[in-house]
This record gives structure tokens, sequence and C-alpha cells, in this order.
């Protein structure tokens, strides 16, 4: 073990040569050049200087604006990190035989022919027949990893969630926390004909493997799987600890799985036990923009709040009605959420700045305005505006940094001949991480007031009250609640750089590893340039924040490129996985594995 080879690797960052959009850059000298004229100009018309002051003054000028320019370091990359471990090769050989492909084809699919689905109305395990599928599903895992299973302690918590302790032998080192969900949002019956192969048959066609969780999480946990029952056969022992967590109900509430996993990992392992923990990312995982190849570690995840909006006014006989119902009141204030959607702003400290500090210095075909704008907004507070102004107008960059909201369901009336007495609407928030669960309540309030004041309705949100025209005086009533009590505050940040970034540091250099090895590319050289990434889904680890000290990291190495013209399906019809891309996979988690033993600085 070379404890200061990697300490030397920690500190020093290679030097990227980022591409220099070739037009940005012709712009920038020409305005330098004219600026110089100009100010040429007007010095010697003051008569006041000789030429050869104001000459060296506008080279240097030049100089400095040139230098200032091509020197600018946006998203630099941290080091590739080759483990120094032989297995790495053993192992990596291994999986790319052809042999090995059908072994991984056969892991996989055995995996989705187990429909794990799992349900928001999910009652009580024990009493919900629904939940014997996971058992079936423990066995399969059990036949299919033997030696994961010979080697790793396993704990099954609240019946049907796995906790696995791959004990090091070095207690010195902090664990790590790996994590994948077992269960599959269902198939929606009416759809199953739609399915080009049956949704549970984990079919393989030569090159893709079909069925539901083939993406979303069946390959993070397999593959995961694979990893260590490879390492193990060729007699891997681990200096540090790793611990997996699969959750039973990642697609519902959590409640019955990673809520508990969470619970029990907080008793055996303690609060900020692990030195970080990695779950399943995104398909875009690994994906192409503006000409180059970009990964992106999710590092943050959004809030969550279901508003339910409940009107209440006097019923009575439709025929003799008042000029608004509930229904017709509830409408009204709908519309005025509609009416006001949440303000987005860029800010410099949002996850997706960061994404975009990486396009612009490492996209190859990015737009020179659009560089530009990145480029100035560090400096300049109306380039940052202007930015926001050029990216907002796609509702998906306004997701990956403002709240949202979405009126989901509504509910009224039981009759057509008698007056609503009850009315309700669900509002779905996802809440920004620069924002707060309370302020999103707050602004909602805001929102409403004026209109609860005009129909003359009693006021009460989340328990306060807020108008209170005296509830026996009003009309009716608004009250604000949390529909289903799941709400959720934006979590920690991940670090991406500085001294908190060892755990970012290390995926960083491992991605580049696995990228270039399983190309066949030089090891050390950067092919994938790595950014922050913000998803807009949450994932179990919203029940993992005490266990690290907020180091999180989303990320599968899934590679949405090996889909070529395929959508991945995930949460619809036809999902499905390429091997390449589930191949990729496993030696991403060897490599992490590896990579993570060796590691002293996390
Ligand atoms: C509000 O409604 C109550 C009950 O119907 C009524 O007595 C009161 O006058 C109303 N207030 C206003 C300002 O319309
Ligand atoms: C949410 O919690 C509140 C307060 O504990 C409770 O009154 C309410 O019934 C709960 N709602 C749901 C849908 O569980
Ligand atoms: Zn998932």
């Amino acid at each position: 073990m070379s404890l200061s080879v990697w300490a030397d690797k920690a500190v020093l960052r290679s030097t990227p040569t980022y591409p220099v959009s070739p037009l940005a850059y012709g712009k920038k000298v020409f305005r330098s050049i004219v600026l110089c004229i100009v100010l040429l100009i007007a010095v010697l018309s003051t008569n006041v200087f000789t030429w050869s002051s104001p000459i060296n003054y506008c080279k240097a000028f030049l100089l400095s604006n040139l230098n200032k320019y091509g020197n600018e370091q946006l998203c630099s990359q941290y080091n590739v990190l080759v483990p120094k471990n032989l297995l790495w090769n053993t192992v990596g050989e291994v999986v790319g035989t052809e042999e090995f492909k059908y072994r991984a084809v056969d892991w996989l699919a055995g995996a989705i022919r187990i429909p794990t689905e799992s349900y928001d109305d999910f009652g009580p395990i024990g009493e919900d027949p629904r939940w014997e599928t996971f058992e079936h599903f423990h066995d399969y895992l059990l036949e299919a990893f033997p030696l994961v299973h010979s080697t790793l302690s396993l704990t099954k918590i609240n019946t049907h969630s796995l906790l696995y302790e791959w004990t090091g032998t070095d207690s010195s080192l902090q664990p790590v926390l790996l994590a994948a969900h077992q269960d599959v949002v269902p198939v929606e019956p009416r759809t199953a004909a739609d399915w080009t192969y049956p949704p549970y048959s984990g079919y393989f066609d030569g090159t893709r493997i079909w069925g539901r969780g083939a993406g979303d999480d069946k390959s993070g946990l397999i593959s995961l799987m694979s990893a260590i029952e490879l390492l193990l056969e060729a007699g891997f022992e681990p200096e540090r600890t790793f611990v997996l967590a699969f959750g039973c109900d990642e697609e519902a509430s959590g409640h019955f799985g990673a809520l508990q996993l969470g619970k029990a990992m907080l008793e055996i392992y303690g609060p900020n036990a692990f030195a970080f923990i990695v779950d399943e990312g995104a398909s875009g995982d690994i994906s192409e923009h503006y000409g180059t190849v970009f990964a992106a570690p999710g590092v943050a995840e959004k809030g969550y709040l279901d508003l339910r909006v409940d009107v209440a006014s006097p019923g009575g006989h439709s025929s003799i009605p008042p000029s608004h119902t509930t229904i017709g009141i509830l409408s009204r204030l709908l519309v005025e959420f509609e009416n006001s959607p949440f303000p987005v702003e860029m800010s410099t400290d949002s996850v997706f700045y960061g994404t975009l500090q990486c396009y612009a210095g490492h996209g190859k075909t990015i737009p020179s305005d659009l560089r530009e704008a990145i480029v100035h907004s560090g400096s300049s507070e109306k380039a940052l505006k202007k930015l926001g102004d050029i990216l907002f107008k796609n509702p998906t960059n306004v997701a990956l940094v403002g709240t949202t909201q979405a009126i989901d369901l509504i509910q009224g009336g039981v009759k057509s001949n008698a007056l609503p007495e009850q009315a309700y609407a669900v509002v779905n928030h996802r809440i920004s991480t620069l924002s707060s669960l309370a302020e999103v309540i707050d602004r909602d309030t805001d929102t409403l007031k004026g209109l609860a004041n005009k129909f003359n309705l009693s006021f009460i949100s989340f328990g306060k009250t807020i108008s209170d025209t005296g509830a026996s005086s009003a009309y009716g009533s608004l009250i604000f609640s949390d529909a289903f009590n799941n709400s959720l505050v934006p979590a920690p940040t991940t670090p991406t750089s500085g001294s908190k970034a060892r755990p970012y540091e290390l995926l960083s250099g491992t991605i580049q590893a696995t990228y270039n090895v399983h190309r066949g590319l030089e090891l050390e050289s950067h092919n994938v340039v790595v950014a922050p990434g913000m998803p807009t889904g949450n994932t179990d680890t919203r029940y993992y924040w005490d266990l690290s000290d907020g180091q999180i990291l989303r990320y599968n190495h899934r590679n949405s490129m090996a889909f070529k013209d395929v959508t991945s399906g995930v949460h619809t019809v036809d999902e499905n996985l390429p091997i390449e891309a589930f191949l990729e996979m496993i030696r991403f988690f060897t490599t992490l594995i590896l990579n993570t033993d060796e590691s002293r600085s996390v």
C-alpha cells in the first residue's frame, strides 16, 4: 500500500486542455484590438504622451487580456485513478471475454424474471401477499451469487430489505456504503401487450436485455453483486469494510425498505459512519453534450412536498346555487397557482451551474454565445441573469434549478344535483436545492391569501391561522396540509471541490479509469469529462443522510450512448439495457471497490 503516492495524487490535479471555441476567441481578440486603437487615439489626441508609452501600455493590456482568457480553467478534472491491485487486470480480462458476456446476461435476466413490483398502497409485510415475490428474489440472489453469500454477512431488515456487510481486515478504515433497490415500478396491465418482449422475460436479443428493471435498478444491484462475486472468485479480500443496502420499495415511499435500513444502519454503524455512499444514478450517467462525453454523478437531490389544498363551503340544493361552488372556488385557487409559477433565477450556487461550467470548459461544439454567457456569468450579475434568460426557455433547465409545481390530483363533489361541500387538490412540488420546505409553504400561502379573503374563507396553512375571519363567521374554509406526509427538505450538496471533495475525486478517477479500460484507451488519458450532476428525481438515500458527512454520490456508470437510437424505457414500456452498458457497469463497481479499498484519503 503506497500511501504517499495516493496522497500526492489527491492534491495534484491535471491541467486539462480544454477546447476554446475559435469564434469566441476571435471575437475576444478583435474586441481587445479595437479597445486598444480607441485608447491610442484618445491618448495621442491629448498630445501629452509620446508614442512609446501608449504602445507599451497597449501591448501589456492586450497580452494580459489574452493570457487571462487562455488560462481560464473551467471545470478542471481530477486525475485518472487506476487501481494498483493487479486483481483489477485479472477481473478485467474475465469481463472482456465472450463467455462472461453470457454469464452477465444470465445474472441480469434471472433478476428481471422475478417481478418485484412495488405499490403505493402496499399493506403491511406479512399481510399483503404482494410482498411474497421478494422472497423469491432473495432466493435467486442466494443461488446466483454463492461466494457473496458465503463471504458477506447478511441481515434482513424488516423482512425484505437486505443489508450485507463485507468486513474488511482493517477496522481503522471508514466503511463505505453501496446502495441499490430491489423493487421495480409495476407494469401497467393495459400496456403489457405493447412490450416488444414480455416485460418479465429478461429476453436477450444478442445486443440488449429486455424487461422491467433492466435499467432501474436491477442493473445497478446485479452489476454490484456481479462485481463482488468476480472479485471473490479472484481471491480478493478487502481491507476496508463495504456495506450493501438494498431497499424493497424505493419506487413507492421507501417506508418499508430504506427508512428501516437507514434506522438499522444508524444503530449498527452510528452517525456519519460511512466515508461515502454510492446509490443509483440516472440513465444519463454518461451522455454526450456539445460533442463531448460527460459523466454526471448526482451530487444533490431536490426537496419534495405534496401540498393538499382543501376547500369547504356550504352545501345545499343545486337548484339555488351561490355564484361560486366549492369546486368553482378551488378551481380559481388552482388557476392562481398556475398564473404564479415559482420565480427561477440562475445562481452560481446551483448544481446545474457547476454542470454548465463543465459544458463551457469542455464542450467541443458549445455555441459561442452560450459559452461566453457562462464564462462571463462568474464575474457579472448581468451576465448571470442573461444566462438564465437563455436557459430557462427550456422547462428541463427550470426544473434543474428552481422549485416546480404541478397540480396532479383533484377531487370533489358526489352528485350532479348537490352542491359540493368539500373539494381538494394536490399540488406536487419539487423543491430547489437553494430553497427550503418552509420557504415553499410560505410562498404558497402568500399566493392564495388574497383569494382566501376575497372568497370569505378562513385560511389555515399547516396548522397556522393565516386569515381569521373567525372560523364561524367565514363563508367557508381553506386548509393547506401535507397530503401524504412524505415531504422532504432538499438534500445536502456533496462537495465537488476543496478538501471535502475526496469521495468525489475518488469517484471521478474511477469513472475515467473504467471508461478507458472498457474501450482499450490509454489508461491515464482523459476521455470523459466528469461534471457535477443535478438529478430531478429522488433515491433511497433520502433516508441515509445521517450516515455520512454529506457524501452521497448517485451514480451507476450507465452509459446512455450505448442505447443508440433505442430509448431506455425506464418507468415505461420496453425497458432495456444494452449488454455493453451492463458489462461496463460491472467494470465500474470492480474499479470502485478496488480504488476505495486502496484509498487512504477517504
Ligand atoms: C363571510 O361569510 C359569513 C358567513 O356566510 C357572513 O356572515 C359574512 O358577512 C361574510 N363576510 C363578508 C366580508 O362577506
Ligand atoms: C399526516 O400527519 C398528520 C399529523 O400527524 C395526521 O393528522 C394525518 O392524518 C397524516 N396524513 C396521512 C395521509 O397520513
Ligand atoms: Zn430507481
